[in-house]
């Protein structure tokens, strides 16, 4: 067991070199080279992040890779390489794919992430569950980010690894994101140990926006202090970086991180129509019971506050609401 783990990480280790090989100093990678310098990533940050190619072949990493005695069982398991369907042998499993290494806490190598070029899908192809690879457990960057974060206290969650890299190159050096797989509690406690405050900042689209409410309370749960900081017009961390620079991403879009009241009462925003009276006494409603779990008095008292001069609604009456809620419940 001891043996075959050390031979997948020395697999990994060696497929992420040959990868990196492929995209820097090859005819077959030229193309995906010039695709990752349109994005903005320099030479400087391909090495850091050890970034690669997967060239459009079908089994020259196993070939490469038997050369080095590693046996076709062990790089099945190690999910480098796939068996055809139609029993004619096995291929590598990246093929013409950007690829991105994810690295365990140490900086071990333990699987990879293959983006398709242009509009090919899936978009991402990942590795499989493997026994060094663990999707729920595992976040993207951890390794770069660790030390930042220790000293800091201060963590921030991204949706996409290209939004991790660019955010590294824009200075934000506490970033990591999960592997394409939703948020869970272990990831959660893993932040715990290094972060006691974590900002959520997923793509601006519904999609992230839905995954920031999801991952919000798993994140509380685990003991984080939590804020969610929103990408305007539904861009992602990535494009706003490249788009409007590295000084605007941090001091318009991180430092105003919403608080996660004020997140979880914009994001429910949108199930409301605002024209219709019962719809909105509704919201008010559901606005006073997310209220009603701030500890802070004064904090409540701020939030019924500007609900009530929203809505021309009486303090009293939203009060109420909430502090009937929160004898009932808390
Ligand atoms: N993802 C995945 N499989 C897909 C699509 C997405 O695993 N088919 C995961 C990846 O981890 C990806 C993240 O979800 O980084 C966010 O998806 P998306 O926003 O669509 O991709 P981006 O990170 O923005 O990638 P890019 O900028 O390269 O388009
Ligand atoms: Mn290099
Ligand atoms: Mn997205
Ligand atoms: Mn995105
Ligand atoms: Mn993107």
């Amino acid at each position: 067991k001891q043996k075959e783990a050390s031979a997948m990480l020395t697999a990994h280790e060696l497929a992420a070199k040959w990868y990196h090989y492929i995209l820097l100093n090859t005819e077959q990678g030229k193309h995906a080279l010039e695709y990752l310098r349109s994005r903005g990533l320099s030479d400087k940050w391909l090495d850091f992040f050890q970034i690669g190619y997967a060239p459009a072949m079908k089994d020259k990493l196993f070939q490469f890779l038997l050369k080095r005695e590693l046996p076709q069982t062990l790089l099945e398991k190690a999910g480098l390489i796939v068996e055809r369907s139609d029993g004619s042998g096995f291929v590598d499993r990246f093929r013409d794919r950007i690829i991105f290494p994810i690295h365990d806490y140490k900086g071990r190598v333990i699987a990879f992430a293959g983006r398709a070029l242009g509009d090919l899908q899936p978009k991402y192809l990942n590795s499989p569950e493997t026994p060094l690879f663990n999707k729920s457990r595992q976040l993207f960057n951890l390794h770069h980010a660790r030390p930042a974060i220790r000293k800091s206290g201060h963590a921030v969650l991204f949706e996409g690894y290209m939004d991790v890299i660019k955010a590294w190159e824009a200075g934000v050096v506490n970033g990591m994101a999960t592997m394409g797989t939703a948020l869970t509690q272990e990831h959660a406690l893993a932040l715990r140990r290094l972060a006691d405050r974590v900002v959520i900042c997923y793509d601006g689209d519904r999609a992230g926006q839905t995954a920031a409410y999801k991952s919000l309370p798993i994140l509380e749960k685990a003991g984080l202090q939590v804020r969610v900081a929103y990408i305007p017009d539904g861009a992602d961390p990535d494009e706003y970086i490249t788009a409007r620079g590295a000084d605007k991403f941090r001091s318009e879009v991180l430092d105003y991180a919403m608080s996660a009241v004020q997140f979880r009462l914009t994001y429910i925003r949108s199930n409301f129509n605002f024209k219709d009276k019962n719809d909105t006494v509704r919201y008010l409603k559901a606005a006073a019971r997310i209220i009603a779990e701030i500890s802070s008095p004064i904090e409540r008292e701020h939030h019924v506050k500007a609900l009530s001069d929203e809505f021309s609604y009486p303090v009293e009456a939203i009060k109420q609401e909430m502090n009937e809620f929160r004898q009932q419940f808390l």
